[in-house]
């Protein structure tokens, strides 16, 4: 006979199962293909179209940046953006920061100077005319770059935002550092986390060691996890509740 507590879990699994569907249903791909490939999503009731190419890994969007959209998206009440200093680490082709944009975020969009271009083109091209502030898409080497170009002193950001950005590089420890020095007293930190191999486990080990983390979605299909984390330093409110 089934218990009370296996019921629970399937129905929670199928719950899961729903929403990573209902998540990857947000992609669409044009019905006719003009001079240029692009791909469509829709958030905020907006099409979005995103340019991607196949060479560099910030060149692709990858299905994390989709959950953390959705995310912002489904959750705004809670977490509001409007007006809010937000920062997206490795945003790739542009999706989140767009999406971050368009619910009333000042964003500044981070990346590696060969994804930039792709990078930028993207953000003007679903942004500009349909959002309060213009984001600022500026090149982040994740480690000291962090300190140099975001000192804690001139730049305090509400929200860092950071989808897929852990996977096997060799910058993890500087990735860390640069979570930890964007993140101050009241900054929250929304992460999606695609799982492949050890390497991803054990960051997120060595994360909770140094932020609170909570687990806000667990899509066993899609092996992705959105977290949120705050920073664990004395003297802080402790729970980075969302800002107000
Ligand atoms: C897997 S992609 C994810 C892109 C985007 N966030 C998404 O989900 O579609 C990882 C991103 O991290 C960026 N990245 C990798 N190493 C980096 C480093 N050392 N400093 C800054 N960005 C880096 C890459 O350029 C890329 O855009």
């Amino acid at each position: 006979m089934e218990t009370q507590q296996s019921k629970a879990m399937d129905d929670s699994e199928t719950e899961q199962e729903g929403l990573a569907e209902t998540i990857m249903a947000r992609r669409f791909y044009p019905s006719v293909l003009g001079s240029e490939a692009w791909e469509g999503y829709t958030f905020s009731d907006l099409e979005i179209r995103i340019k991607e190419s196949t060479d560099l890994y910030g060149a692709v969007l990858w299905p994390s940046a989709m959950v953390l959209c959705h995310f912002l998206e489904t959750n705004r009440d809670e977490y509001n953006l409007t007006d809010k200093n937000v920062i997206e680490l490795g945003a790739g082709t542009g999706l989140v920061t767009i999406v971050s944009s368009l619910l009333g975020a000042k964003v500044t969009s981070t990346d590696l100077p060969d994804v930039l271009g792709n990078l930028r083109y993207n953000v003007m091209r679903n942004t500009k005319n349909r959002c309060k502030y213009i984001p600022l898409v500026t090149e982040l080497f994740w480690g000291p770059e962090a300190e140099q170009r975001f000192p804690r002193a001139t730049h305090c950001f509400d929200y860092i935002l950071a989808a897929d950005v852990v996977y096997a590089h060799p910058y993890l420890e500087e990735l860390m550092d640069t979570f930890d020095h964007l993140c101050q007293a009241n900054t929250q930190i929304l992460w999606a986390m695609r799982f492949r191999l050890d390497p991803e486990n054990s960051f997120v080990e060595r994360f909770r060691q140094r932020f609170h983390l909570e687990e806000l979605y667990d899509l066993p299909s899609l092996r992705i996890k959105l977290y949120r984390a705050w920073t664990k330093a004395e003297g802080t409110k402790g729970r980075g509740e969302a800002a107000a």
